[in-house]
């Protein structure tokens, strides 16, 4: 078979570090039979949200970046769109590699579909079952313009068969006659393959930050029911912030810029409160490998993010999920991770659990086994030796 040429779609911080396990996969078992073409659609381009993870985790340079930076729903999605599809036009590929569930992920569905490239989507089948996220929207959306979809755990997968996707299709796959696969996750890939790597870069932060291990707590809030809903991002704060102070714990804040941006604007005499407290640390966004060194030594997680609550798992910390609802619903059936939404009350009080409760909790496997993007590859491969 003759090389196949992936576009490998990437715009927000969390697809970018997704990219880099199917990147490397490529680099180290496949660069015969694959060439990549990674497209940055922009949605993401500060330097801590985008740049740094190229050069830490070690992605080609993008050989398109479209450049679209921030704008409302409408207008960003489509001038991703029109930047895809100049792209695919250009280059021809045979298929279209997507991440998640970001607007960078729907355009680069609606713009291949539209064309009759096939999509490939990592991370299918993920469901909040609240439509009122933009990001259920864009799952739902990106399934539906999918030719093969790849779910991680095996509730993405049966949400697809509820939804009318047939594991039993045979091939040639197209839109209309999709396959699905039950994969792991990528990221488990990473975490396998980068948490060595972070010690050993020894990066400062834990000290620069004078952080003891198992005696801090990383916070990130970044949803935008949280960040743009004053009062829910007011009670969230206060309440983390009392409890710090009466517990006598450090919380750690890499703190997305639309955070910063709100309690700067929205809140300002809350945000002087936290940058004074001794046990408030307000930081900007770290890179991958200084996160995954606050992730693997604090003490416990309090997010609303999807990728650090999967990742409060692969470290063993308990977590605190700061939504209504999550799509990584084996983590809460597990006991691990407790859905607070933004209740002072239900904070306070898994808070308090896990302070306690965080050496006797238990981690089982649920995402793979760290080889998921050499598996998902393999597949795209023989689809397209089938076709
Ligand atoms: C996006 C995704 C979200 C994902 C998150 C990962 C959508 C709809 N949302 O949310 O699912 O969890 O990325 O981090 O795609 N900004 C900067 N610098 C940047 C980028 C953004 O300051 O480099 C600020 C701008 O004020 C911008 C705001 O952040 O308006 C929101 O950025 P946007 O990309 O629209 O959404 P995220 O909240 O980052
Ligand atoms: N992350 C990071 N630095 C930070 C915050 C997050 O490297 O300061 C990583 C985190 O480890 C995870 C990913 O970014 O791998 C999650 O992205 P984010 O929380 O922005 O989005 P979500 O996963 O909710 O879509």
């Amino acid at each position: 078979m003759s090389q196949i040429k992936l576009l490998n779609i990437v715009g927000a911080r969390p697809q970018i570090i997704k990219a880099s396990a199917i990147s490397r996969a490529i680099r180290l078992h496949f660069s015969t039979d694959i060439t990549e073409i990674i497209v940055h659609t922009g949605q993401h381009y500060d330097k801590e949200l985008s740049g740094v993870f190229f050069d830490e985790l070690e992605i080609h340079k993008p050989h398109y970046n479209l450049g679209v930076g921030s704008a409302g729903h409408g207008r960003q999605t489509s001038m991703m769109i029109t930047g895809i599809e100049e792209v695919l036009l250009k280059e021809k590929p045979d298929g279209v590699l997507l991440y998640g569930d970001t607007n960078s992920t729907l355009a680069g569905a609606l713009a291949a579909s539209k064309l009759h490239f096939p999509v490939i989507h990592i991370e299918a089948g993920l469901r909040s079952f609240n439509k009122s996220m933009p990001e259920e929207l864009n799952r739902i959306m990106s399934d539906h313009s999918s030719t093969l979809l790849f779910a991680p755990t095996n509730s993405a997968f049966k949400n697809l068969m509820s939804e009318g996707f047939r594991p039993e299709n045979s091939p040639p796959y197209t839109i209309d006659n999709p396959k699905i696969y039950l994969t792991g996750d990528i990221m488990y890939d990473n975490t396998l393959f980068f948490a060595g790597l972070a010690e050993k870069k020894k990066s400062k932060l834990l000290e620069h930050l004078s952080l003891e291990r198992d005696n801090f707590i990383l916070v990130t809030i970044h949803r935008d029911t949280n960040t743009d809903d004053v009062s829910r991002l007011n009670e969230i704060l206060i309440t983390l912030k009392t409890l710090a102070e009466q517990k006598e714990i450090i919380l750690v804040m890499p703190l997305h810029p639309r955070t910063i941006i709100s309690l700067k604007t929205k809140l300002e005499s809350l945000y002087e409160e936290l940058c004074k407290s001794e046990y408030i640390k307000i930081i900007p966004p770290v890179s991958f490998l200084e996160m995954i060194l606050l992730e693997k030594n604090c003490r416990m997680i309090i997010t609303d993010s999807g990728g650090v609550q999967k990742e409060s798992h692969f470290y063993k910390k308990p977590c605190i999920v700061l939504r209504k609802e999550t799509e990584w619903i084996e983590l809460v059936n597990n006991g691990t991770a407790k859905l607070v939404d933004a209740d002072p009350d239900r904070i306070k009080y898994e808070f308090m659990n896990f302070m306690e409760s965080h050496k006797s909790l238990e981690y089982p496997g649920f995402y793979g086994d760290g080889k998921t993007a050499e598996f998902i590859l393999k597949e795209i491969l023989l689809m397209f030796e089938k076709k």
